[in-house]
């Protein structure tokens, strides 16, 4: 599939003008290709209580699910990757890395071929994230009770 990267990188900055981010101040926009051809978005959404906050890449997995676009995968069946491609942008509409956190629920959404782009360019996501641990090592290694 041909990635349309300005296309995505313009929902993404879509998406952040319509974050909810009254305390830090840094509006994020999140969009990502999903493999049926389906564009989904997400905004970072704040709380008073500052642990509660949703990143941008939260709302996207979750719409991923939600919509259908991410099915079979996110539907808990056998399948492709849910997610193809991904662009995170601040409200200036420039890359933003995804933090940590959203590496690891965007590894279980796109695995580690999943493209995130950057403004060198799109990079796999097994390079920003190595080493990772996935549902492969939990059924591996989870013990009987
Ligand atoms: N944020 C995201 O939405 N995604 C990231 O990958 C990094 C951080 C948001 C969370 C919070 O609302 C604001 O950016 C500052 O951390």
């Amino acid at each position: 599939m041909i990635i349309d990267w300005p296309g995505l990188r313009a929902a993404a900055t879509a998406a952040a003008g319509r974050a909810y981010a009254p305390y830090s101040g840094l509006r994020v926009g999140a969009a990502g290709l999903a493999a049926d051809g389906q564009v989904v978005t997400g905004c970072n959404v704040e709380n008073a209580s500052y642990g509660l906050t949703l990143c941008a890449e939260c709302g996207l997995v979750s719409a991923l699910a939600a919509s259908g676009a991410g099915a079979p995968r996110m539907a808990g069946a056998q399948g492709p990757p849910a997610l193809l491609a991904v662009a995170v942008v601040a409200g200036d509409g420039e890359p933003l890395l995804p933090c940590g956190r959203c590496r690891q629920l965007l590894l279980e959404a796109g695995g580690g071929d999943l493209l995130v782009d950057t403004a060198e360019g799109p990079v796999e996501l097994k390079v920003l994230l190595p080493s990772a641990f996935s549902g492969t090592d939990l059924a591996a290694r989870r013990e009987q009770r």
